[in-house]
């Protein structure tokens, strides 16, 4: 299993790496019919991968032909200035490499990030999730990759790793397995600084691509798809593939609401995420194929490809441009298109390619799309919840309006969509905003208000490399989504601005008023039936006539909400959902229109008054809440513990 001599070598140069090797698999060259030669490297410049056949297939990016053979590096380019790049593809990290089993052709790779510690486990894991099970899998260690594996470890440890819940923080690791099947090579330096590299002869399949008889041409299509791509879940699962074409989901019984709604989805190079996005959207209740269109900026052959072989009708707007400008400048030729191809659409459904829908996204977007129409004081319907996030999103038949962006799956009327064209510049420059989204809640929206669920219809989990990774994690990764659909929404009427202002005051006026620390557990009392309260906070106006958000950031922080940003409140005050039975105002007084609902003998809370033995609550809580479950495993795992784990291990089975 490893160089005898490592150990003790290891006492007397405690600089010396020491390089652990499973070889499972062997096989000689005779023994086999088919087989390929490869050779991976982990190490702390970098990772490769080198094949010893081209098979004249597509490569991928950071891979090149020589002499025939298949070459894929991952090197890091310099230390000191990758934080200037935020737009590229990270080249530090865990590499997932998949091959081909019939061939060894290179057919995905991609690198996570997993140096840094918050999120991106969550995108190897669904990578690793839609691999078919029969590929060859290669993951290799660049630079560091280990620290951000966290639960994908475990999954990589039922995949058949023997090492992967073990590696320490800056292991150089690299393991070649059959999905569903077995460990070709794995190998592993725990400490110390050297590179290493495992040569292997992978064993090839004979077995036939699989076709079946109902409808021969298109399957031949999607195999001959699969034989290039991977990572691609149903498509290309020879055991169970998903049904190609996907059957007809049922209809609504307000399917007349979306008749001549488009829905279009934004998408380019991440073909990957967009079959799962429209997988989910096309068998969604209520969907229907043919008002789909999907609008490419990058337009390459893998996605065309797989919009030809799935029949979506895709059109493609030209892209200028870098990073940010270039995404701000898509949007813009997106909703100028849409403006020119369906003016008189009664509103369109705009979809990202990494956002997922809930079997209910169009059920919830048929009973609500009329309020378009019917409220001018609307600018959107969010298929999102601003404010539905893990443990404060109980109701699904909820409905609320705020001030909020277009978020993730939503729906504007075609004026909204004409009135923003007019304004959008072509450059973004000027006032720090950078996305569309965030342009057209500041700019467009004239003070117009969003409708949400209050448990969402999309879920967004695509991890860009953009993204920030804390508040994906801290926010977004546990947000509930529903799951069940023909959901009778409750009081639609009521979300008109009237009724809702109407009803706001009741609430409020009737709600109980809470006092002490947000922060305490027992700040709101449990209840089994169903209450309003209100807390009222000290929220003054700034001298640049802004509201400050300072005490909104420490309660909505503690209770799980949204505390980021003025999104998800509806004239300052803020709706937080803490049970099924119980839920919470927190007006901002006397800077809310509602804060005159306040009873005089209630005192608006203040950070600044409360005692130190408050505050250190409050700062517990909220580092709690931040920073509770942050935990750097295998700190302390040295050749000795891995040496005993193993040696159980083995012993055990
Ligand atoms: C079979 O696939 C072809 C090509 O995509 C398509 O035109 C045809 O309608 C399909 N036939 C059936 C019966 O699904
Ligand atoms: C998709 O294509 C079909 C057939 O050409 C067409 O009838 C339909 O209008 C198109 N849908 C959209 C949203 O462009
Ligand atoms: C937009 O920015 C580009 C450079 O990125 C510049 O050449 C162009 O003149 C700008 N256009 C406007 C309308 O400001
Ligand atoms: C007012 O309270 C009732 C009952 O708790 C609830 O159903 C309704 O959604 C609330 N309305 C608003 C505008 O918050
Ligand atoms: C709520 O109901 C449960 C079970 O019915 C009971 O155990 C609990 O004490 C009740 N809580 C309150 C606050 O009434
Ligand atoms: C509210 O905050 C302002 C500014 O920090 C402060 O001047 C004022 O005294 C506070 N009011 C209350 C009731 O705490």
């Amino acid at each position: 299993m490893r160089d005898k001599s490592c150990a003790s070598e290891l006492r007397r140069r405690p600089i010396q790496a020491c390089l652990y090797i499973v070889v499972l698999f062997s096989a000689s060259t005779e023994s086999l019919t088919r087989n390929a030669g490869l050779t991976t490297w982990s190490s702390r410049r970098g990772s490769s991968l080198d094949i010893d056949r081209c098979d004249g297939l597509q490569l991928q990016r950071h891979s090149r032909c020589e002499d025939d053979r298949s070459v894929k590096e991952v090197w890091s380019p310099s230390q000191e200035n990758h934080e200037s790049r935020p737009q590229s593809s990270p080249t530090e990290g865990i590499t997932l490499t998949v091959l081909n089993q019939r061939t060894a052709a290179l057919i995905f790779t991609k690198v996570f990030p997993l140096g840094y510690y918050w999120a991106h486990y969550a995108d190897l894991q669904w990578h690793l999730d839609r691999v078919a099970p029969g590929r060859i899998l290669v993951l290799t260690v660049a630079v560091s990759g280990t620290v951000g594996l966290r639960q994908a470890a475990h999954q990589l440890a039922r995949l058949g790793s023997l090492f992967a819940l073990h590696l320490t923080p800056m292991a150089h690791w690299t393991w070649v397995f059959v999905k569903g099947g077995r460990t070709i090579s794995e190998t592993v330096i725990l400490q110390g600084l050297a590179q290493h590299q495992a040569h292997l002869i992978l064993p090839l399949s004979d077995l036939p691509t699989p076709t079946t008889p109902s409808n021969q041409t298109l399957q031949q299509q999607r195999w001959h798809y699969c034989h290039r791509h991977a990572a691609m879940g149903g498509l290309c699962d020879e055991h169970t593939p998903d049904p190609l074409p996907p059957p007809s989901p049922p209809t609504l019984p307000h399917q007349s609401a979306l008749a001549d709604v488009p829905v279009v989805v934004t998408a380019g190079a991440r073909h990957h995420y967009l079959y799962h996005t429209l997988n989910t959207l096309l068998t969604a209740p209520g969907a229907q194929r043919n008002n789909v269109l999907v609008v490419l900026g990058d337009a390459p052959q893998p996605t065309t490809q797989l919009l030809r072989l799935i029949n979506v009708n895709f059109t493609k707007v030209p892209v200028h441009g870098e990073g940010n400008l270039k995404l701000f400048r898509y949007y813009r030729s997106v909703f100028q298109l849409v403006a020119r191809t369906f003016p008189d659409a009664p509103a369109v459904i705009f979809l990202d390619e990494d956002v997922e829908v809930s079997p209910d996204f169009f059920s919830f977007m048929s009973q609500t799309l009329w309020l378009l129409r019917e409220d001018p004081t609307l600018y959107c319907i969010n298929g999102f919840s601003a404010t539905g996030f893990f443990g404060v999103a109980h109701d699904n038949s909820r409905i609320l309006r705020a001030k909020s962006q277009v978020e993730w799956g939503y729906a504007l009327s075609s004026k909204f969509i004409k009135e923003a064209v007019m304004r959008w510049p072509q450059n973004n420059s000027g006032d720090n905003i950078v996305h569309y989204d965030h342009w057209l809640y500041k700019h467009a929206s004239q003070g117009r208000e969003c409708a949400f669920p209050e448990v969402s219809r999309t879920l967004h989990y695509g991890i860009g490399v953009n993204s920030n990774a804390f508040t994906t994690e801290r926010y977004f990764l546990s947000m509930p989504i529903v799951k069940s659909w023909n959901i009778k929404i409750h009081n639609v009427v009521g979300l008109r601005l009237p009724q809702w202002q109407q009803n706001f005051i009741h609430n409020i006026s009737h709600a109980i008023p809470v006092i002490g620390n947000p922060c305490q557990p027992s700040f709101v009392p449990s209840t089994n039936t169903s209450k309003n309260y209100v807390f009222y906070y000290n929220m003054t106006k700034k001298s640049d006539g802004k509201p400050d958000y300072k005490n909104f950031f420490f309660i909505a922080s503690c209770l799980g909400a949204w505390a980021l940003s003025d999104q998800g409140q509806h004239d300052t005050v803020l709706t937080v959902r803490l049970s099924m039975m119980a839920t919470l105002y927190m007006v901002g007084a006397p800077f809310s229109p509602y804060a005159h609902l306040r009873p005089p003998h209630v005192i608006p809370w203040d950070v600044d008054l409360i005692s130190d033995e408050q505050e250190d609550i409050l700062v517990n809580r909220i580092r709690e809440l931040e920073l509770g479950k942050y935990h750097i495993k295998n700190l302390n795992i040295t050749h000795n513990t891995l040496m005993n784990l193993m040696s159980i291990e083995s012993s055990t089975t």
